[in-house]
């Protein structure tokens, strides 16, 4: 029998990617295979992200543009996955209404008896219900061949930052067992990948009753032919020393930490209900670096909260120059409805926000092509991740810091640590070249 063929696209955060991939899973237990044609495919799933307006234009544009592909297939299924479908339900169903399925994120369980029905019966299925407890730690993903493996330890966020609508989206604050991680780990070890990368919204928040993230790190840093870990994101409040300490202790624990400071400003913080001040901020700061040497930082800024003067603005340009940030994600302020920041009457015109983000891209490069400059001459590891997209003469991988570095090829393979010196630095880039053993003695003695 011809199998039905599924076209999966993915927006949004890391998140979002692990859960196509828990999707994919699903699709494949009801019958169905993977297609890269979207022509060609019986079945379309958007995995949409609802952080900004520009994201859901964007799936807005895309699902428009496919109206044509139901009018020559009206068999096709096409559905919304993810926090759009979470938010916007009610918008979908009333302009895009070829749309069959919509799904929020903790509703994937039920995708091979939705599909079965939907192809019996031919109305539109809708589950945008938030659990409590869906934490799909029965449900494995299906992953391609590759270096990270991403896994989620969490779900949902408790946080609620006054912008954000990743609270609503995503519901409570939820974590998996240590158990099904770790045999998460271990599959994917035994898959091939050498990089795992635990996420959630606010992953130093993951609680069990048998121990919280420091300690699910430790055991994962224990699986067998894991040469790399990561993480992503930390929330400022949750960090304790517990986590630095074991961070310190494990040599396949990346010396990196993605720092989200969102502002510089201690009246923005409070007005976006961060739970820190700068100071607070600083202070953890220091406290990693004092723990892991050279540690490597990056972080999240939003410019143009309602309300930011031009001197709360400084304060965030001053924090940065302080702090000198590896790298950062830098954004506009976006107003979404339902966060008790869209309620703020204060909200600040788009050309004011354009020029701060403007300034502090300008800003950020250069601290980031100094951290970087700095590097020359220094030995860094690089794990080696694929064929480098200027020439097929050169890798590109990443240091255990997180920056992109393209390496001459030699006789290395694909997944391999190696050591490199470092030549120069362009941009957010590094360019190096891979040590012998000989060079590697010479170089750190
Ligand atoms: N849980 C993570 C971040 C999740 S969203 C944390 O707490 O840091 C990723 C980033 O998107 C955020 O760090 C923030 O900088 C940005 N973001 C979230 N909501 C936004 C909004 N309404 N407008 C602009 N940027 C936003
Ligand atoms: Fe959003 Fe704040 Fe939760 Fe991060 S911690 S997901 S920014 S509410
Ligand atoms: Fe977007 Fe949802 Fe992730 S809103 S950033 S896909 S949690």
């Amino acid at each position: 029998m011809n199998r039905k063929k599924y076209y999966i696209e993915t927006y949004g955060c890391q998140m979002n990617v692990y859960d196509s991939e828990l999707v994919e899973n699903q699709l494949i237990k009801t019958g169905y295979k993977q297609t890269n044609s979207i022509e060609s495919a019986d079945l379309i799933f958007l995995n949409t992200c609802a952080i900004r307006e520009k994201a859901e234009e964007t799936v807005h544009n895309r699902l428009t543009s496919l109206a044509y592909l139901k009018k020559r297939n009206p068999n096709l299924i096409i559905g919304v996955l993810g926090c759009m479908a979470q938010n916007l339900k009610d918008d979908l169903l009333k302009d895009k209404p070829y749309v069959d399925v919509i799904l929020g994120p903790d509703s994937y369980r039920r995708i091979p008896e939705i599909i079965t029905n939907r192809n019996k019966e031919l109305n539109n299925i809708v589950d945008t219900k938030l659990s409590k407890y869906e934490i799909y730690n029965d449900l494995f993903p299906s992953r391609k061949e590759g270096v990270n493996a991403w896994i989620s330890i969490m779900r949902g966020c408790d946080k609620f930052c006054t912008f954000c609508i990743v609270p609503f989206t995503r519901g409570r604050e939820r974590s998996r067992s240590i158990e099904s991680v770790i045999e998460e780990v271990k599959h994917a070890v035994e898959d091939g990948f050498v990089e795992i990368t635990l996420l959630g919204q606010n992953v130093n928040s993951y609680r069990t009753s048998d121990g919280s993230f420091s300690c699910l790190l430790e055991k994962v840093a224990q699986v067998e032919g894991v040469k790399r870990i990561r993480y992503t994101s930390p929330h400022p409040q949750d960090f304790d020393e517990n986590l630095l300490e074991v961070m310190s202790r494990y040599d396949n624990i990346c010396n990196y930490i993605h720092l989200p400071l969102q502002s510089g400003s201690n009246s923005i913080l409070k007005k976006m209900n961060r739970t820190y001040s700068k100071e607070e901020f600083i202070d953890l700061v220091a406290k990693i670096r004092d723990y892991i040497p050279g540690c490597s930082i990056s972080t999240d800024v939003i410019v143009g909260f309602p309300g930011e003067t031009d001197a709360d603005f400084q304060d965030t340009l001053d924090m940065m120059k302080k702090i000198k940030f590896n790298f950062a994600y830098m954004f506009k302020y976006s107003s979404r409805p339902g966060t008790k920041a869209a309620e703020y009457d204060n909200q600040l015109p788009e050309d004011i926000k354009q020029n701060r983000l403007e300034q502090l891209i300008e800003l950020q490069s250069s601290i980031t092509l100094e951290n970087n400059i700095e590097k020359i001459n220094s030995v860094q590891y690089i794990l080696i991740e694929k064929e480098s997209k200027k020439s097929n003469n050169y890798w590109s991988g990443r240091t255990d810091g997180n920056t992109w570095t393209i390496v001459k090829k030699n006789k290395e393979n694909v997944k391999e640590v190696i050591p490199v010196k470092i030549i120069d630095a362009k941009g957010v880039t590094l360019f190096g070249e891979a040590l012998t053993k000989k060079e590697l003695l010479y170089e750190t003695n």
